[in-house]
């Protein structure tokens, strides 16, 4: 059985969160057995990069990858796109067409936003899944292929499931190994890390010298919330290296929407009322709140507050607040 360090990924995919480790864990793990794997994690967690790594380390290394992007499926092409056709099948079908899936035969097929599959293909593709055979347009019997499926998407996909749009047998048959990449924002200390390993990988790329973050730079990007995760850090860290190579880059460097506060927490967003507050006993309650919805976690609750875990402390103390 392959072991995590031996895990090619380990060296593509940056991060040493236990969060992250846990999933590279178990990815090495499932990569050496043909069982299909559902990867679910937002919009630019790496959800393809580890689909790949799984391909990479598994048996099929030396087969074909192929990608069908679910979401860029139009629904009447799909069945002939995903299984073939045979000549004649349909108007316009002047030869024998194999399908996307024919062509991973001997490696890995990765459905990608597979959320996005029509319902009327979801059931010819579970047939597939359990049978492992397919059917060409026009063909009067279905074929054999040998295929391992990765599948991957950004949405919660049992969600989907009790919402109707997805087959409930078919999400059961996806999801015999799960795999769920953390958002960046709940990586902890990756994010510095993966600043400056890419910082230093894309400055190589750009045959640039790579520049350096200061104190408050990393801080201003350890805040910000990263909804498009390791997709919008790397690009980031990409406009950092072509406008400042070599240099200190401060935090008034960096792009606006990072710069700013988290827009949650913007100071503006509070109106005083015209009957005005009492300034202590808010802020005695905010903390009280913040510790209650991080269940007294002080460094969670210290970032909900946009304080340091130090400058919470003393403010409990000073307002005699246990949590
Ligand atoms: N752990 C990581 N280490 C280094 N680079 C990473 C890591 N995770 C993601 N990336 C990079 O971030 C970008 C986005 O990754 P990827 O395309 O795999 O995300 P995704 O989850 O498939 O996104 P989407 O849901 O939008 O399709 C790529 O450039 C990829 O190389
Ligand atoms: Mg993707």
């Amino acid at each position: 059985m392959s072991t995590f360090t031996e895990f090619p990924a380990h060296d593509t995919m940056l991060g040493e969160s236990p969060e992250f480790q846990a999933v590279l864990r178990a990815a090495a793990i499932t990569a050496v057995t043909d069982a299909t794997t559902l990867i679910q994690g937002e919009s630019g967690t790496g959800k393809e990069l580890l689909a790949r790594a799984i391909h990479e380390q598994s048996r099929r290394a030396e087969g074909p990858f192929v990608t069908i992007n679910c979401a860029a499926l139009p629904e009447n092409l799909a069945e002939s796109e995903l299984f073939g056709h045979r000549k004649g099948a349909f108007t316009g079908a002047t030869g024998d067409q194999p399908g996307r899936i024919q062509a991973a035969h001997g490696g890995t097929l990765f459905l990608d936003e597979v959320g996005e599959l029509p319902l009327g293909i979801q059931a010819k593709l579970l047939r597939f899944l359990e049978g492992g055979e397919v059917q060409p347009v026009g063909q009067p019997r279905p074929e054999r292929v040998d295929v391992r499926v990765v599948a991957a998407t950004n949405r919660d996909l049992f969600g989907e499931v009790r919402a109707g749009r997805f087959r409930e047998d078919l999400f059961y048959r996806l999801n015999v190994v799960p795999l769920q990449l953390p958002p960046l924002r709940e990586r902890g200390p990756d994010l510095e890390l993966l600043v400056t390993r890419l910082t230093a990988r894309l400055a190589m790329e750009h045959r640039l010298d790579a520049p350096r973050y200061s104190v408050g730079a990393m801080e201003a990007l350890q805040r910000y919330r990263w909804p498009g995760n390791v997709r919008e850090l790397r690009n980031v860290c990409e406009r950092m290296v072509i406008l400042f190579p070599g240099q200190t880059i401060q935090a008034g460097n960096l792009p606006a929407e990072i710069r700013q506060r988290d827009p949650d927490h913007e100071a503006g967003e509070f109106v005083l009322p015209d009957t005005g507050v009492h300034l202590e006993a808010l802020e005695q309650d905010l903390i009280r709140q913040a510790l209650q919805r991080t269940r007294g976690n002080q460094s969670k609750a210290a970032r909900l507050l946009g304080l340091t875990r130090g400058t919470l402390i003393y403010r409990m103390k000073k307002y005699a607040i246990t949590d």
